[in-house]
């Protein structure tokens, strides 16, 4: 299929590009390079041996979009949003016109082109503060405690009453939880502005010597080791389940909403250990005050990806250090 990746030059976006054409699909990138590199397409041709090209737009030019989803266009995976949680409280109304505003004039090209599938970058951060483990999707949608969580709820909402509106069209949103790690390639990984703020790319610049330590936020969770625990899943793993929920579409059109996790939790101290492990290099770190906001334990049920989709994460904590170290190493 001919498909459509907004935001595909980001950091799910281009590793979805690289699962999508191994799978023999035709993406169409577009980004505003807002949070990417113009270089990760460059990257993508050395990795998959074709060559893309990346259309410089903005998801909110309703022309630009109109006359791209009129171009045999099938289906579309839409990943272009703002995801940084603090930058979202200091600028809400940024985060709703691009996150919220940006879904809604994609729907509408995509609509009127009759562009007929739909996967939507959902986050489990819809869930708010789990109060059972493991996360199923039937879980309530909590209150999200920042406006970032308050725009994929709200895009959530929009694109399942747009598909009840017109049913013709069929939609997924993949609620992911943790996604982290780096093509085994390392030539794309995740490439955060400025000092990261995720746990990950934030131990792996410890780990190089770029930062001096880690803040662990928290020491005192009702967890096994008292840090926060998270359900970290390979961004490779999160690519193919996004090639698996466009290829279901076919057979089982509608509206589905899937969990994509690796279905168990690891704490702070877990990841640290495990990536001083995969660099050989010792991560320092100091147990500080909780963040405000965080959860203390999420972590996935994925029952239903697996039974509807035929997808489950195969790669393990191990294997997302050693992938993100590698990246880390080439890009630093
Ligand atoms: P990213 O910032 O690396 O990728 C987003 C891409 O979209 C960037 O390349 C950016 O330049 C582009 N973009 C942003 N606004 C745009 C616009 N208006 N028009 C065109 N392009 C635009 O982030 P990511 O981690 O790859 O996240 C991709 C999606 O997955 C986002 O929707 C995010 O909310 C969601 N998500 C991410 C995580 C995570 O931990 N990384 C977890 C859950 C959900
Ligand atoms: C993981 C764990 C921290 C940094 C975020 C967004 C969420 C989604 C995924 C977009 C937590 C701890 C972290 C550090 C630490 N993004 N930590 N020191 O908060 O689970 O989710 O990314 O959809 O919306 O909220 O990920 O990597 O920031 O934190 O101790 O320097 O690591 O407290 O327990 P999080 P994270």
């Amino acid at each position: 299929m001919r498909v459509l990746v907004t935001g595909g030059a980001g950091f799910i976006g281009s590793h979805t590009v690289a699962s999508l054409i191994g799978a023999g699909h035709e993406p169409v990138v577009v980004d505003n390079l807002c949070n990417a590199r113009r270089s990760v397409m460059a990257r993508l041709a050395e990795i998959t041996g074709t060559r893309l090209e990346l259309c410089e737009a903005d998801v909110r030019d309703a022309a630009t979009m109109r006359a791209i989803a009129r171009d045999g266009i099938d289906a579309c995976i839409h990943f272009a949003a703002l995801k940084a949680v603090g930058e979202s409280v200091a600028s809400p109304l940024a985060y709703y016109d691009n996150n919220v505003g940006g879904a809604i004039a994609l729907i509408e090209a995509l609509l009127e082109a009759g562009v007929g599938a739909f996967v939507f970058s959902s986050s489990a951060t819809v869930y708010g503060d789990p109060e059972t483990l493991p996360l199923t999707e039937e879980a309530a949608i909590g209150e999200a405690v920042n406006p970032y969580g308050w725009t994929k709820i709200m895009s959530e909402r929009i694109i399942l009453d747009a598909q009840r509106a017109n049913p013709e069209w069929s939609v997924s949103l993949l609620r992911y939880f943790n996604p982290v790690g780096a093509h085994t390639s390392g030539l794309i990984g995740e490439d955060p502005r400025g000092t990261p703020s995720n746990l990950m790319p934030f131990v792996a610049k410890v780990a190089d010597g770029e930062l001096p330590q880690v803040s662990v936020f928290g020491g005192d969770y009702p967890t096994e080791d008292g840090t926060g625990v998270r359900d970290y899943v390979h961004v490779v793993d999160i690519a193919e389940g996004h090639v698996a929920a466009l290829d279901a579409h076919a057979a089982d059109p509608g509206a589905h909403v899937y969990n994509l996790g690796a279905g168990r939790g690891h704490s702070v101290l877990e990841l640290i250990h495990a990536f001083e492990e995969a660099s050989g290099r010792p991560v320092p770190y100091e147990v500080v005050g909780r963040r405000p906001g965080d959860v203390a334990a999420t972590w996935a049920d994925v029952t239903k990806a697996e039974e509807r989709l035929g997808w489950r994460a195969g790669r393990g904590l191990a294997e997302m250090c050693a992938d993100a170290w590698r990246w880390q190493q080439r890009s630093g």
